[in-house]
């Protein structure tokens, strides 16, 4: 991975501002949980394990300051009342949830300690996060590495990348090591609208990393496919139901249709942290909705009449049906999914 996507340095988190990607590296130092919590909802750090591991940063941020001398019940106040705000900056991948649960676990496993300890503590724990993200997604990746074979053209969503994650990604973790294995690959990325995750930051890590890369258009998938261009589609998840239906970047869906249709492997690439097997199926994952003008006039040109209507859904949920395997740290897991999950989660 060219940069660091998130660090703790200086007593702040260090992200790289996704926004300014690919045009400018700009660090920001984030030394407050509004901080976080604006870097998140403004997509300046994104990505299911990326946000995951900011707010585990925020949260530790929003009582780093807090007096030792007041009462503890105050203390958990303020913690708790952060990871709810964090909580509420974007609803659909689970792993921001996930994170910030263990926050509040953590911090309630030490709640006899001293205020200062509990800091220590939790500073510890967002930390651990960060160090298990770097570890899991090398995992995931030579797991997925062992599906792809030498000379193959990978179609890809989005940015599931080491932008989206502590280093190697998911998706594109696998490809990191497929290469790493000596295989020739080479990768098409679409676009991604409305926000060119794709575009802007997919093709730029690869690039960065001597992987050849073609962007395309999401709109030119289908035809792409028709020419016969493309082995496998690998994409990342932001929340994977009981079922293995998955909420993943907006246009994934379309895509699983088009691999059935053209009898390509269509695979998801995600750490544990993203399967919810609380949710029985992709219909109960909250979809976030975002600015019409993300739409209408993104990147500062108009390019939508004004006060035109606008459904703007960050995700959708590609049903298990057109899923044909998941890539996780804990292996491959084929279908029946439900009863597969069942085994490799125990
Ligand atoms: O809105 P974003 O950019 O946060 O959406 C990101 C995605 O949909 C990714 O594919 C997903 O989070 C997996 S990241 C390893």
């Amino acid at each position: 991975m060219p940069v660091k996507t998130i660090e703790w340095a200086n007593h702040s988190a260090r992200i790289i501002d996704q926004t300014r990607l690919p045009t400018e590296i700009v660090y920001l130092n984030i030394e407050t949980v509004e901080q976080m919590g604006e870097a998140i909802k403004m997509l300046r750090i994104r990505g299911a394990p990326a946000i995951g591991i900011a707010a585990a940063f925020g949260a530790y941020l929003s009582i780093r300051n807090f007096p030792s001398a007041q009462p503890k019940a105050r203390f958990f106040d303020a913690l708790n009342a952060a990871i709810e705000y964090l909580k509420s900056t974007r609803p659909t991948a689970v792993n921001l949830f996930w994170a910030l649960d263990r926050m509040q676990t953590s911090a309630q496993s030490v709640q006899n300690e001293e205020i200062e300890t509990i800091k220590r503590h939790l500073l510890e724990q967002a930390l651990a996060i960060l160090e298990e993200d770097r570890a899991i997604c090398r995992q995931l990746a030579f797991a997925g590495a062992d599906l792809i074979k030498d000379g193959s053209t990978i179609l890809t969503h989005c940015n599931a990348g080491g932008l989206a994650t502590s280093e190697w990604g998911t998706a594109v973790g696998v490809i990191y090591a497929a290469v790493e294995q000596g295989k020739n690959i080479r990768v098409f990325a679409d676009e991604t609208r409305p926000l060119l995750q794709g575009a802007r930051l997919t093709t730029w890590e690869l690039m960065e990393s001597g992987i050849d890369v073609t962007l395309i258009c999401d709109n030119m998938a289908a035809f792409v496919m028709q020419q016969q261009r493309i082995d496998c589609i690998i994409v990342g998840a932001d929340r994977i139901a009981r079922n293995g239906d998955t909420a993943n970047k907006i246009g994934t869906y379309n895509l699983a249709v088009l691999a059935e249709k053209h009898k390509l492997p269509f695979y998801i690439a995600a750490p544990v942290s993203t399967f919810d097997l609380t949710l029985t199926s992709g219909e109960k994952i909250p979809i976030e909705e975002r600015d019409p003008r993300e739409i209408t006039e993104g990147f500062g040109t108009r390019t939508a009449p004004e006060n035109v209507k606008v459904y703007n859904p960050a995700f959708d949920v590609t049903p298990n049906s057109l899923i044909h395997a998941f890539i996780t740290e804990k292996g491959v897991i084929k279908p029946p999914f439900e009863s597969n999950f069942q085994k490799f989660f125990k």
